[in-house]
């Protein structure tokens, strides 16, 4: 066992902390991860070795992985996941909470000898540049070699991180154990896990996170919703900033003027697509460029304006429905390098998903390890299969995209999977107006996190799932936000997901985004029309850019539809979280409302 003295710090809050782990979860060995590609290689080569991970073909899929989870473990727990903060108030009614001191107690029983037969993980780990003032530093502890693997892609890690970390920086201690030690040779499975003990557990107040049971996605690679949204949504509330499920773009127009947009969609709801956006060839001089494309820390600088940052450093991104078409960016990203998981095996050694190529192979391995042939009843992939790419290597990214400062941030969007009322967009009168739809944003359900797919439901801010707070307060820290800048962002709400009466899309969506992106971006610099509708403002037919796409005039009128009957039921169902939230309720909320339905 590698003891505190081959330790690569001299850090006495981490020191100590990973001791009493080691005490607490009894490894069989402690290694600090250093960050190289040498390590890299050999934890791979080691899962590989072992059976847990398949090697894909160098040729076809240079230096990248398969990994293949327990079907019982796909993807995150929201019924598992819990903000522990002091009072239930404080964690608010849209959060799962238990006493500190109740779930400390019952965590500690699950982790006592929980490592045993393996091998535990230190990770040092940097949520943005290392060094940045905006960026954080955690430190993951974790029993799995696979999570050690994605969180070198998705973060910055090892020892640069540790020699700015110094004797006595500040980090968030992040603690996650797949949940099943090694006690005989059986117990040594593909993908560990233990489903029926799994907790996704936030501490707010002191800053820490614990996770046990699954290895998947969010579970388990703790920088992402954990810190970089739960614990720093609480952190930015405290703080005066914003910690977003948002994906950060730059649109160059014809001229070269240069717009940053930040856009929050739920999960699995086009995020990536639309940071990496490939416009349409016959609009002339417009570019999409990449910041990010899940998360955004976002701080007002000493001009007034907000700075944004993307605190990850790879993409999680959704699998199946990601090609050439969709999303050749993504399809660059992930060319090389990679990790997959839950995605389907092919004959030659690389991986496939629905929707990747129009001819689908004879023969597949599905995610479940099971022959798989096109009259298969089931997808060879799992809905929520997800690739871990290096943001580096996206075609579009931008090169500010690792600038500390961050880039200033003209407009936010909000936007649902939202089948059949909502029109493709719209503006807000003004930031609490905009504040309000973002508050009020509703969303089908994804495979991305458990639920009947489909369902709607309301999503704030793209931000249930993520705020460590009461959502009350959340809503509140948004007005204050505006209330401070100089010239606040727009803000704009989207659907690209509405769908026909025979169930078609009525918008071809993806690259043709780029026509509503167009105006939003003019909007911004109070370059193109619109009219006032009940929503907000909304661009007439003459004000998008036609070039290219054959859509009429109907089409576009039944896009842009407003059923005030529907709507106003609508009103309905804000009215009921509105109820939920109401002792922390800004009073702004329930005006806006009240507006709102005068306007129907
Ligand atoms: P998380 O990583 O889960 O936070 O999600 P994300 O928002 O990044 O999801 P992603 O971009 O991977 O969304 C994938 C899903 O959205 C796929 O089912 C796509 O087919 C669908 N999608 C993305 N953009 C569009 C669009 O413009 N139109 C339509 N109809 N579907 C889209
Ligand atoms: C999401 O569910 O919003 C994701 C994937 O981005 S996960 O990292 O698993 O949360
Ligand atoms: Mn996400």
């Amino acid at each position: 066992m590698i003891m505190k003295m081959d330790a690569p710090t001299a850090h006495k809050r981490l020191l100590k902390w990973v001791e009493e782990t080691v005490e607490l979860c009894k490894p069989d060995s402690v290694y600090w991860a250093d960050g190289s590609e040498e390590e890299y290689d050999t934890l791979m080569g080691q899962m590989v070795d072992a059976g847990v991970g398949i090697k894909l073909n160098e040729e076809l899929r240079p230096n990248s992985y398969l990994f293949q989870s327990d079907p019982k473990d796909v993807a995150r727990l929201e019924s598992r996941t819990f903000i522990c903060s002091p009072t239930p108030e404080e964690a608010g009614p849209t959060n799962n909470w238990e006493d500190p001191a109740v779930m400390k107690k019952k965590m500690l029983n699950l982790y006592e000898g929980c490592m045993r037969g393996r091998t535990m993980y230190v990770i040092p780990f940097s949520m943005g540049p290392i060094g940045s003032s905006i960026s954080q530093i955690g430190v993951e502890i974790s029993d799995s070699a696979y999570v050690v693997c994605n969180m070198r892609i998705m973060t910055r890690i090892g020892s640069a991180v540790l020699d700015v970390l110094g004797d006595d920086g500040f980090f968030v201690p992040c603690l996650h154990s797949v949940g099943t030690p090694i006690l005989k040779p059986e117990d040594d499975v593909k993908w560990p896990c233990d489903p029926v003990n799994t907790y996704i557990v936030h501490f707010p107040e002191d800053r820490m996170i614990w996770s046990y049971g699954s290895g998947y996605g969010g579970n388990a690679l703790l920088g992402k919703k954990c810190f970089a949204l739960r614990i720093a949504s609480a952190m930015a509330r405290d703080e005066g900033w914003l910690a977003e499920h948002m994906l950060i773009l730059g649109v160059e127009d014809p001229s070269g003027n240069k717009t940053y947009v930040a856009a929050a969609f739920p999960s699995a709801c086009g995020k990536t697509n639309f940071a990496m956006l490939n416009p349409p060839a016959e609009m002339e001089g417009w570019k999409v460029t990449t910041i990010g494309d899940d998360i955004a820390w976002i701080k007002p600088g000493e001009d007034g304006h907000l700075y944004a940052i993307n605190p990850e450093a790879g993409f999680f991104g959704v699998a199946p429905g990601t090609s050439d078409l969709t999303n050749g960016n993504a399809m660059g990203s992930l060319s090389r390098d990679a990790i997959f998981t839950n995605c389907a095996l092919t004959d030659d050694g690389d991986v496939w998903w629905e929707g990747m190529t129009e001819e689908v192979p004879d023969h597949l391995i599905d995610w479940k390890g099971n022959d798989w042939t096109p009259d298969s009843p089931t997808p060879s992939s799992h809905p929520n299969a997800r690739f871990t790419a290096q943001a580096r290597l996206c075609p579009t990214i931008d090169p500010a995209w690792e600038d500390p400062k961050g880039v200033k941030i003209s407009a936010f969007i909000f936007g649902g999977r939202r089948m059949n009322d909502i029109p493709l967009v719209f503006q807000a009168f003004n930031w609490s107006h905009g504040v309000y739809l973002g508050a009020t944003m509703g969303s089908e359900l994804t495979a991305a996190a458990e639920g009947t797919v489909g369902k709607l439901r309301q999503d704030p801010m793209a931000m249930l799932p993520f705020i460590g707070y009461h959502m009350g307060d959340y809503f509140q820290h948004w007005l204050n936000m505006g209330k401070n800048l100089k010239d606040p962002p727009r803000i704009f709400h989207v659907n690209w997901f509405r769908k026909g009466p025979n169930g078609e899309w009525l918008w071809p969506g993806f690259g043709e985004n780029m026509r509503v992106l167009r105006w939003i971006v003019q909007r911004t610099a109070g370059a193109a029309g619109a009219f006032e509708g009940p929503l907000g403002w909304m661009p007439g037919y003459e004000d998008l850019d036609w070039r290219g796409l054959d859509f009429s005039e109907s089409e576009w009128e039944e896009l842009m539809a407003i059923d005030r009957e529907k709507m106003k039921a609508q009103s309905l169902s804000h009215e009921e979280l509105f109820l939920k939230l109401f002792d922390r309720l800004p009073k702004e909320m329930s005006l806006m409302r009240e507006l709102l339905i005068s306007r129907y």
